[in-house]
């Protein structure tokens, strides 16, 4: 029976027939035409909501060769705090947050990664917090597990029992799929640290990151060590 698991999984991993779409990075497979309905659909939603069109006043807190990191706060002007919103929606639908639970949403401050493409690929919701958990170490994934036996491995594994002491909770952090693995969410959580406080850094043990998904964890863990 392993060795049939083994096949199915791979089978799954492969996406036989799957297209990813360049643009929108939407798995779909080209041959159903609910799929392309599907496609059509969210490809348009998720490229109006990712598209910046520049603002007259935006909060540059970090620049790079490849883009640069506003930063938006609630009292900011209706179109930034929509934007943000909308960003934030496509994240949570990808996470699969139904519902938006942000500890206090009037002192969250919003951070978006614009390519110079102009296209926000990447946000950070930072907010104040009195007490984290820290991330533990992960353990080694097997081979042989379902995603679901992992999710469920995962979350006993993914916070300590014990409180400590953090400054700053990351509700949400997101990337792009196409914009993955290079070094964006590092930057914006960087960026963070230097630009969450007025006047002071916060050491990645003043960072805290709730509730992380797999990725989440695997980039924490990456993140916190070194
Ligand atoms: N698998 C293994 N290692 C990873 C992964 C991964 N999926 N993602 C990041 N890392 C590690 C790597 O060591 C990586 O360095 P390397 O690319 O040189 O090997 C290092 O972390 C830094 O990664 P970045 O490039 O800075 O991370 P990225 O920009 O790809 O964003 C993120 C990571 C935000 C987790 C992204 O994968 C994502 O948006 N995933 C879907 C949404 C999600 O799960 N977000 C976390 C939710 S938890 C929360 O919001 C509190
Ligand atoms: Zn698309």
């Amino acid at each position: 029976a392993e060795a049939d698991d083994q096949l199915i999984i791979d089978a799954g991993q492969k996406q036989f027939g799957a297209t990813t779409c360049g643009s929108c990075g939407m798995i779909y497979s080209a041959d159903s035409l609910e799929d392309n309905f599907q496609h059509t659909q969210f490809h348009k939603r998720f490229l109006d909501s990712i598209t910046f069109v520049g603002w007259k006043k935006e909060r540059v807190v970090a620049d790079f060769w490849d883009g640069k990191i506003i930063l938006v706060l609630p009292d900011d002007p209706k179109y930034a705090v929509r934007k943000a919103e909308d960003v934030r929606q496509l994240a949570d639908n990808e996470l699969g947050f139904q519902q938006v639970s942000l500890s206090c949403p009037s002192q969250a401050k919003t951070y978006l990664f614009v390519n110079s493409d102009r296209m926000v690929v990447g946000c950070l919701i930072a907010e104040h917090i009195r007490q984290g958990f820290r991330v533990l170490e992960q353990p080694e994934q097997t081979k042989d597990m379902t995603k679901e036996d992992f999710m469920e491995h995962h979350r006993v594994w993914c916070c300590s029992i014990t409180p400590e002491k953090a400054i700053c909770g990351v509700s949400r952090i997101w990337v792009f799929s196409l914009a993955r693995r290079k070094g964006i969410a590092t930057r914006m959580l960087d960026t963070v640290r230097n630009s969450f406080m007025y006047g002071g850094h916060l050491t990645k043990e003043e960072i805290a990151f709730s509730d992380p998904t797999p990725d989440g964890k695997l980039f924490a863990t990456k993140y916190c060590e070194t």
